[in-house]
């Protein structure tokens, strides 16, 4: 599936939160038989973080959210949709958003969770951009949040290395900036779902097992893809973006992609040394870094793409349509 959005919704603020503990690869080392060395040059991560024994996906999720309303100028009363990506739900319901929702106040608001594991983030922006420009909201959160240590096996050398914790938040609006949302693909392939899955009601075994070679290869090949898909709809070439965000899963898929793409390696951001793959939460939290760090401005084309289980995908080219952190963000 392809849109083009031809009007002026799009991405006004944004937040994020992490649990505070840092879990290092020399630690992981003394778990299970790996190295620092080897996690580094094979994946480019070099510590994640891991919830506290009392914090949950709706718990980080909030924190994100209120940042943004905050940043944003926005009332939690205000919002329409709340919107959370999760593959890892603290419970089957109620959802992660009707949680947030409530604890927000945001009251008003159709709340529900979505399931497209690290495509999360790019699916609930389409589902916020499409109930946006169809007039049924105003303000929507878009949320991805996860606690992926919590469904690891701590002794799977080959996945517990990989993952970590956080949430990243987005608030869409209809915005002053022309032209904001530009386009967004979503797609996916049940055919090879088992490449990476974790079970809930089908077995006691609720851990996240992987097929790493498999993942690796459909994620280098559709990031590559889809990404030249969404340009092509949009009308622009790779050096129309100001940013890249990719999926936080792999630095060598990340590589292999901005070498196919041709994309200017300074146009790329990452972030997945410090927190691993968060999942839905990647790229909401690298975004929210580069914003934080006063990269990202009005204006700046901005193309996310995320890949992950079911097998899914999701990207999304969108100009952002908020202030700098200056001016605290916002609409303006
Ligand atoms: O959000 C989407 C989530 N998933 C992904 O994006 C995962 C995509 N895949 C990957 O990132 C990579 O496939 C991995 C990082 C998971 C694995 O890297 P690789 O270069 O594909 O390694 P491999 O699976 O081909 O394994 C090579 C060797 C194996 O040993 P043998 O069979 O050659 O003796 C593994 O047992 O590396 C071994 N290995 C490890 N060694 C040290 C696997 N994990 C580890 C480890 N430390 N943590």
């Amino acid at each position: 599936m392809i849109s083009a959005f031809p009007s002026d919704l799009g991405i006004v603020s944004i937040g994020a939160a992490v649990p505070e503990r840092i879990l290092t690869n020399e630690e992981l080392s003394r778990r299970v038989d790996t190295s620092d060395e080897w996690i580094q040059s094979r994946t480019g991560i070099r510590e994640r973080r891991i919830a506290g024994p009392d914090e949950w996906g709706s718990d980080l999720a909030l924190r994100a959210a209120e940042q943004a309303l905050d940043r944003a100028g926005i009332a939690p009363a205000a919002i329409d949709l709340v919107v959370v990506g999760s593959a890892s739900p603290e419970r089957f319901f109620p959802s992660t958003a009707a949680i947030v929702a409530d604890r927000l106040g945001a009251h008003s608001a159709a709340a529900y969770d979505l399931l497209a594991a690290c495509s999360g983030f790019a699916y609930g922006l389409a589902q916020a951009a499409g109930q946006l420009q169809a007039g049924m909201v105003e303000h929507a959160l878009v949320i991805g949040s996860e606690t992926l240590s919590r469904i690891l096996d701590w002794d799977d050398r080959s996945t517990c290395i990989l993952f970590g914790d956080g949430a990243g938040a987005v608030v869409m609006s209809r915005a002053a900036q022309a032209e904001a949302m530009l386009a967004i693909e979503l797609g996916a392939d049940g055919a090879h779902g088992l490449d990476l899955y974790a079970d809930t009601l089908r077995s006691e075994d609720r851990v996240i097992r992987m097929n790493g070679r498999e993942v690796f290869r459909f994620a280098s090949r559709v990031m590559v893809e889809s990404s030249a898909r969404v340009l092509e709809r949009a009308g622009l070439t790779i050096d129309d973006v100001d940013w890249f965000i990719p999926h936080q899963a792999n630095k060598r898929i990340i590589d292999y992609a901005v070498e196919r793409l041709a994309i200017d390696p300074a146009r790329v951001l990452v972030n997945l040394d410090r927190y691993g793959n968060t999942s839905s939460a990647s790229i909401p939290l690298c975004l929210e870094e580069a914003w934080r760090a006063g990269r990202i401005e009005r204006g700046d084309r901005v193309l996310m793409v995320g890949f992950g289980g079911g097998l899914t995908w999701g990207s999304c080219l969108t100009t952002w349509a908020g202030d700098g952190p200056a001016s605290g963000g916002g609409i303006g």
